[in-house]
C-alpha cells in the first residue's frame, strides 16, 4: 500500500473514493468547502448531521471525480478533538476498503493531518501474512492520497507505523516469534535509520552479569534467550539517556506453575512491552528526535521443562538480592529486575520506564480503558499523563507504596516473587522497585491493553499500545 500526498483539490484527483469530514449540523470544514454546495442536497436527503461516529456514503456527485464520497462526522465545530479525528479517519478508509476501492483519498480532517494519518494507518492494519488460501479474497487498498499539511501527515504516519510494527511483533505467534526472530525483526525495522546502534547480548553475557533472575526464567526454554539493546543517539554525546525497558516473554506458559489451557494462546503477546519498545525506537529514530534514548528488551520464553525453575527455588539477582520464586508464572518481574539493575548502573539515565504485560490483576482493575502506571515521581507522572492524553493511550496512576512491601517478605530470602492475590499489580510494582533506586522511574502495566476486539482504529488483535505516548514523551526531552 502506497501512501502519497497531493496539493490538488481532492475532488479533482482521479480516485475510487474519498473521505471528507463534516461537522455537526452539516457544517463543512475548509476541506470540503469547494464541493459543499454539490454535497448539500444529498445531506438534506439522508439526514446526516455530522455527529461523531457517524458516516454516510454518497455516489457519483457532480463535480467530484471519484465515484464514492464518504462523509465522516466530526461533531461540533471547534470542539473536535484528536481522538474524534482518528476514529473518523479510520472509519472512512475502512469503509472504502470494504467497498472494494483501490485508490482512495482523504483530506486533513479538522485540519489535523497527524491524527488523520494515525487513524488511517492504524485503522487499516491487518495481520494477514500467514493467510494464503483466503488471502486473494481479502480486500486491499493500493494507494492512499492525502491532501493537507504534509509535515503533520508524515509525523502521524511515522507514529502509527511504529505502533503497527509493535502490533506485528505482538501478533506473530510464538513458534515464529521467539527471541532470535524478534531480534532479527527488530534489526530489520531499525536498519537504515540514522543514529541507531543495536547490541545483542547472549545468555553467556547475562550469566557473566550475574543476572540470576532473568536466567531463572530462560533456563526452562530450549530457545536461547537474548538481551537486546537499541541505542539511539539523536542528542549530544554526553547527554544522559531516557531508557525504555520492555518485557519480552515471547510465550508465557507459566512455567512449572503452568497456566490453564483456556486462553493460553494470548500469551504469545507477552512480549508486548518489548514490541512497544521496538516500535517506539523506530518512531523516535524516524522522526529524528534530538535526544538520546535507549531501548532494552530482555527476551525469553517461559516454559516448563527438566531445566525449569521450580516453585520455592531461590535465585540471586544482579544487585545481589535473593528471590524466592514462589510462582514461576510471575516471570515478567524476574526478567525486568535484572534489566532495571543493569540500566541504572550502566547508563546513568535521567528517566527509566518499563513497559510490561505484567499482571492479570491489572486487566481486572482497569479493563482496557486506562493503562496502569506506577511511579514515585509526581513530575514523571504528570509528563506521562500528558503524553497519554495527547495520543489517547490514557494512563491511570496506581499506588507504589511501602504498605505493599511486606506481602513480599519471606523468611528464606530477601523477597519472594509473588505477594498474594490482594493488590496483585501493586505488589508486582513494589517487587520491581527493589531493583531500581532512582526517582524518575515508572512502571507501566499494559496487561489490560494488550489486545482489542476490533474497537475504533484497533482492529481485532494486539494493540501495540502505548507506542505513540512513549514517542510523544521522548519529544519532551529534545534539545
Ligand atoms: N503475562 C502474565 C500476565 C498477563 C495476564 C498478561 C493476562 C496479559 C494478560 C504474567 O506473567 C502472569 O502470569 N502473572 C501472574 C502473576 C501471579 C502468578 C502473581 C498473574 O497475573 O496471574
Ligand atoms: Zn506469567
Ligand atoms: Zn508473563
Amino acid at each position: 500500500m502506497k501512501l502519497l500526498t497531493d496539493n490538488q483539490p481532492i475532488e479533482t484527483i482521479d480516485l475510487d473514493g474519498i473521505v471528507i469530514g463534516v461537522f455537526k449540523n452539516n457544517i463543512f470544514g475548509d476541506a470540503a468547502g469547494r464541493i459543499s454546495s454539490a454535497l448539500q442536497p444529498f445531506l438534506d436527503l439522508n439526514d446526516f448531521e455530522g455527529k461523531k461516529k457517524t458516516k454516510a456514503v454518497l455516489y457519483n456527485i457532480a463535480g467530484v471525480k471519484s465515484p464514492r464520497v464518504i462523509l465522516v462526522g466530526l461533531g461540533e465545530k471547534g470542539k473536535t478533538d484528536a481522538e474524534t479525528v482518528r476514529l473518523a479517519a479510520s472509519k472512512g478508509v475502512r469503509k472504502l476498503r470494504a467497498l472494494g476501492a483501490k485508490k482512495i483519498g482523504i483530506e486533513s480532517l479538522n485540519e489535523d493531518g497527524q491524527s488523520t494519518a494515525e487513524g488511517v494507518v492504524l485503522g487499516l492494519y491487518r495481520y494477514d501474512d500467514l493467510k494464503f488460501k483466503d488471502k486473494a479474497k481479502l480486500k486491499t487498498l493500493d494507494e492512499i492520497t492525502f491532501v493537507g499539511d504534509n509535515d503533520s501527515w508524515n509525523r502521524g504516519v511515522t507514529l502509527a507505523e511504529g505502533q503497527n510494527k509493535a502490533r506485528y511483533l505482538n501478533d506473530t505467534p510464538a513458534n515464529i516469534c521467539h527471541p532470535s526472530w524478534f531480534v532479527e525483526k527488530a534489526k530489520e525495522y531499525l536498519s537504515g535509520l540514522k543514529n541507531i546502534e543495536i547490541i545483542v547480548r547472549e545468555e553467556s553475557w547475562a550469566i557473566e552479569q550475574k543476572m540470576g533472575a532473568f536466567m531463572s526464567v530462560a533456563y526452562g526454554s530450549d530457545q536461547p534467550a537474548k538481551f537486546l539493546e537499541i541505542h539511539y543517539k539523536g542528542g549530544n554525546d554526553g547527554d544522559t539517556p531516557l531508557v525504555y525497558i520492555g518485557k519480552g516473554i515471547t510465550f508465557d506458559t507459566g512455567g512449572i506453575s503452568l497456566k490453564p489451557s483456556a486462553g493460553m494462546g494470548a500469551m504469545k503477546a507477552d512480549m508486548s512491552g518489548a514490541g512497544a519498545v521496538v516500535g517506539t525506537l523506530y518512531a523516535i529514530a524516524k522522526l529524528g528526535l534530538k535526544t538520546n534514548v535507549i531501548g532494552i528488551t530482555p527476551l525469553t520464553e517461559n516454559m516448563p521443562s527438566g531445566k525449569a525453575t521450580r516453585p520455592a527455588d531461590i535465585v540471586t539477582a544482579s544487585n545481589g538480592k535473593t528471590i524466592q520464586v514462589d510462582n514461576t508464572d510471575a516471570e515478567g518481574r524476574m526478567v525486568l529486575a535484572d534489566a532495571l539493575v543493569y540500566v541504572e548502573k550502566t547508563f546513568k539515565p535521567h528517566t527509566v520506564i518499563d513497559i510490561a504485560t505484567l499482571t492479570g490483576a491489572m486487566m481486572v482493575a482497569l479493563g482496557n480503558a486506562f493503562i496502569g502506571m506506577f511511579t514515585r515521581s509526581d513530575e514523571l507522572w504528570k509528563e506521562l499523563e500528558a503524553s497519554g492524553t495527547i495520543t489517547h493511550d490514557r494512563f491511570w496512576r496506581m499506588p507504589l507504596d511501602d504498605i505493599y512491601r511486606k506481602q513480599l517478605d519471606t523468611p528464606l530470602a530477601d523477597l519472594k516473587n509473588v505477594g498474594g492475590r490482594e493488590g496483585g499489580s501493586c505488589t508486582a510494582a513494589m517487587f520491581l522497585g527493589e531493583f531500581i533506586e532512582m526517582g524518575r522511574w515508572a512502571h507501566i502495566d499494559i496487561a489490560g491493553n494488550m489486545s482489542a476486539k476490533g474497537k475504533g482504529y484497533h482492529p481485532d488483535g494486539m494493540t501495540g499500545k502505548p507506542v505513540r505516548a512513549l514517542t510523544t514523551l521522548a519529544m519532551k526531552f529534545e534539545k
